[in-house]
């Protein structure tokens, strides 16, 4: 069911990017996060059935395209998402740039949960707003939220917005009810709005189950939800996500916002291979998710025999593992060592929020066991050198 697929010289991102983003092509890439598994086979047949078609003309979106999402969030989260609520949009980190634009002012203040995915500190910043970071708790790598420096923050700096990561890039936690609720009262109480981006919704861990914010309480004039087939289904290069916005005046804004910048809908293929992968793509998606608890829980046992000080933060949802080198290598070093004597790719800690993280790497896992192996191999080896 699962197919691994070499992704060397197709252009790819993680694998042909290296130079670019890394200055060494010969380095296993745990990067940038999609898979290196080809999609479920429904939707490379849609698509084949399209391009025999062989018409490319403009294409509106397909009213089956909106039930197939909506459908898949009834069924496996509980959320019963009204069709007028939907939008598109190219990608789950454009529309945050959006709805910063939308939902606050030059200066206003955003907070955000750091560590957290860096594309939500860069939109921010770009967009002149006032980044503020609620730093988790990490206890021996695992990672709760500081509800009271959460609220200190937002009172102090007149906060405005909250952008939330759920299931949280990159420590891995899939949020609880409590938590989930604990801070959407705080922002509640303090007229904040919501941004909850759930592009990790469907990939979750063991017993773990993530809870869409919006089913928790009536948040539906503070809050817009942002997820896609993006991560479940391995759809990076389709360009296609759900903004689903329950407040009528948030929506009329977002229209005219839309209408300015002239994105009002996606491309053909993004459509198709969407909707078919939410209407069919379910027994994929279990495969990949068997795979990736298999990858995570040989890097847990290997890491914890062979490298006992490395840090591991339990993987409750997401394909990407954070892992804390500290006990190794300096954080200064961490870097060099990892390209350099590791020959890997990772995202480094410092990218999610600064020098304060600059002993961990975040490693993406949704690859065969094969690279697997052989990255930890490459890391426990390098490690290795230096201690002896
Ligand atoms: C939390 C989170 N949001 C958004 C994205 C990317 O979204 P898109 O490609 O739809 O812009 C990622 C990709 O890694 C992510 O981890």
């Amino acid at each position: 069911m699962l197919k691994y697929v070499e992704r060397k010289q197709t252009d790819s991102k993680k694998w042909d990017g290296l130079e670019a983003m890394f200055g060494a092509s010969d380095l296993m890439p745990l990067w940038v996060a999609d898979m290196d598994f080809k999609v479920a086979d429904c939707v490379v047949e849609k698509l084949k059935e399209y391009l025999d078609f062989g018409v490319l003309g403009y294409y509106k979106q397909p009213e089956k395209y909106k039930q197939a999402f909506i459908n898949w969030e009834q069924t496996y989260h509980g959320y019963t998402v009204k069709k007028e609520w939907l939008r598109y949009s190219p990608g789950v980190v454009p529309a945050i740039n959006w709805f910063i634009q939308l939902l606050t002012e030059k200066k206003d203040s955003i907070i955000v949960l750091t560590p957290v995915y860096y594309p939500f500190l860069d939109a921010v910043k770009n967009n002149g707003r006032n980044l503020i970071e609620s730093d988790l708790i990490n206890e021996g790598g695992n990672y709760t939220i500081d509800f009271k420096d959460f609220e200190d923050k937002i009172i102090e700096n007149h906060v405005k917005l909250f952008i939330l990561c759920s299931p949280h890039n990159p420590v891995g936690r899939v949020w609880k009810k409590d938590e989930l609720k604990g801070l959407m009262n705080i922002c509640k109480k303090h007229d904040v709005k919501v941004i909850s981006d759930e592009i990790h919704q469907d990939i979750v861990i063991g017993e773990n189950k993530h809870i869409p914010v919006a089913t928790l309480g009536d948040y539906d004039s503070m809050l817009v939800t942002l997820t896609a087939g993006t991560k479940t289904f391995n759809l990076a290069s389709c360009k296609n996500s759900f903004v689903i916005i329950p407040d009528s005046q948030i929506r009329k804004a977002f229209d005219i916002f839309v209408q300015c910048i002239r994105i009002p809908d996606g491309n053909a293929f993004g459509y198709i291979a969407v909707q078919s992968a939410y209407e069919k793509g379910r027994a994929w998606l279990e495969a990949v998710l068997h795979q990736i608890e298999e990858n995570y829980l040989y890097i847990k046992k290997k890491l914890h025999e062979e490298l006992p000080l490395a840090e591991v933060s339990p993987l409750e949802g997401t394909y990407l593992l954070w892992i804390n080198l500290g006990k190794y290598i300096e954080g200064n070093e961490l870097e060099s060592f990892i390209k350099e004597r590791c020959k890997l790719a990772l995202d480094f800690g410092v990218w999610f929020g600064g020098e304060r993280f600059n002993q961990y790497v975040r490693m993406n896992i949704a690859t065969s066991k094969e690279n697997i192996i052989k990255a930890v191999e490459q890391l426990i080896q390098g490690i290795e050198n230096i201690c002896h």
